[in-house]
C-alpha cells in the first residue's frame, strides 16, 4: 500500500489525499459536515465561487465514469476551472516515453490540485512525493480509493443517521477491489463496528487490512456464504469481480457471478437495511431490485459529488460555511 502520505490531523490545508490511513475519525466527521453543507448549497443555488481562482487537473490513466464526472462536476460547482484528461497514456507525452514522475511534475506547474487515477498500486503516493500541489487519489490499481470510501460513509450517515454500531457486509472481489480496502479502513475507525467479509477464498480481503482493524477493536468475520450473515446486516456493500485485475480470462470466468443480489436475497435483508455498490455493476446486482427503497446505490452516486466538493474545499483551505 501507498506510504507517501502525511496525516490530516485536523488540518486539510494543502494535504494530499492518498490513503485512509491519513485520517482520524474527527477528520472524517469534518468532511461529512462539509459535504452535508455542499448538498444543501447545491439544492439551494446550484453552485458557488469559493474555488474560482483555482485550476484542477483531472488526470485519468484508467477508465472511469462516476469518479471522473463527479470530480469535474464538483470542481466546477465551486467555480474552479478544470483540465479534464482521460486516456492520458494515448494523448500525452507518456506515449513518447516520458516518466510518470515528469508527467506529474509538469501538470503540477499548471494546476493547483491534481486528481489522479492510475492502474498501478502506489502511484498516488509516488505522485505525492514529486508534486508541489495536492494529489487526490482517485483509485490506484488494487490499492485504495479514499474519496469513494468517504462518500460511502457519508451515504451511510445520510441513509441510516449513524455509522457507529452498524454491521456492514462487504461482498464480492475483496482482494482486488480498492473501494473495499479504503472502506474497511475507514469503518474500522468507528466504534462497535462489525464487518462481515463475504468472498471466494481466493478473493479475500488482504490480511494486512484485517490485522490493522484488529488493532481498532472491530469485530470482523470472514465467510464464503452470504446467507450466513445477510439477516444481521445493516449495510450490504456489493462489489464487482474486478475483471481487469485477473491474470487470465479463465481466472475471471471462474469467479464471475459468484454472488448475485436479487429479489430473493432482498427478502432476507432487514427492512431498514440498505444496499450500496460503488458501481459500475456487471451481474452482481439484478436490476429487478433497483426500485426497492433499500437500494441506495444511485443516491450514493449523487453523494459522491458533494463529498468531492467538500474535499476540494478543505484541502484548499476553504469552506462553504465561511
Ligand atoms: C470503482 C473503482 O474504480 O474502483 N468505481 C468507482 O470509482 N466508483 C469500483 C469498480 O470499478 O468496481
Amino acid at each position: 500500500m501507498s506510504e507517501n502520505y502525511e496525516r490530516i490531523a485536523g488540518d486539510f490545508n494543502c494535504k494530499d489525499i492518498v490513503s485512509m490511513n491519513q485520517f482520524d475519525l474527527s477528520d472524517i466527521e469534518e468532511l461529512v459536515v462539509e459535504a452535508e453543507d455542499m448538498a444543501e448549497m447545491v439544492k439551494d443555488q446550484g453552485r458557488d465561487d469559493i474555488l474560482s481562482d483555482l485550476v484542477i487537473a483531472n488526470t485519468f490513466f484508467e477508465a472511469s465514469t462516476r469518479t471522473f464526472f463527479s470530480m469535474d462536476a464538483a470542481a466546477k460547482r465551486l467555480g474552479a476551472t478544470t483540465i479534464p484528461m482521460q486516456g492520458i497514456e494515448d494523448y500525452s507525452s507518456v506515449s513518447k516515453g516520458e516518466t510518470f514522475e515528469d508527467t506529474i511534475r509538469t501538470i503540477a506547474r499548471y494546476s493547483d490540485n491534481i486528481v489522479l487515477r492510475h492502474p498501478v498500486e502506489g502511484s498516488a503516493g509516488k505522485a505525492a512525493s514529486v508534486s508541489d500541489v495536492p494529489i487526490i487519489n482517485a483509485g490506484d490499481g488494487k490499492g485504495e480509493h479514499p474519496t469513494q470510501a468517504l462518500l460511502d460513509v457519508f451515504t451511510i450517515e445520510d441513509e441510516l443517521e449513524q455509522v457507529d454500531g452498524l454491521t456492514v457486509t462487504m461482498v464480492g472481489d475483496l482482494k482486488n477491489g480498492r473501494t473495499v480496502h479504503s472502506l474497511a479502513k475507514l469503518l474500522g475507525k468507528h466504534s462497535d463496528m462489525r464487518i462481515n467479509y463475504v468472498s471466494p477464498p481466493e478473493l479475500a480481503l488482504p490480511s494486512s487490512i484485517i490485522d490493522e482493524n484488529l488493532g481498532y477493536g472491530v469485530s470482523q468475520f470472514e465467510t464464503t456464504d452470504l446467507d450466513e450473515v445477510i439477516r444481521d446486516t445493516d449495510v450490504l456493500y456489493v462489489t464487482r469481480i474486478q475483471k481487469e485485475r485477473f491474470e487470465s480470462a479463465e481466472e475471471y470466468e471462474k469467479h464471475k457471478g459468484a454472488y448475485v443480489v436479487d429479489a430473493d436475497v432482498m427478502k432476507k435483508l432487514g427492512r431498514d437495511a440498505i444496499v450500496m455498490h460503488p458501481l459500475p455493476r456487471t451481474d452482481e446486482i439484478n436490476p429487478e431490485i433497483d426500485s426497492d427503497p433499500r437500494s441506495a446505490y444511485f443516491r450514493q452516486v449523487e453523494n459522491g459529488m458533494y463529498m468531492r466538493m467538500a474535499i476540494f474545499a478543505l484541502i484548499n483551505g476553504r469552506s462553504i460555511s465561511d
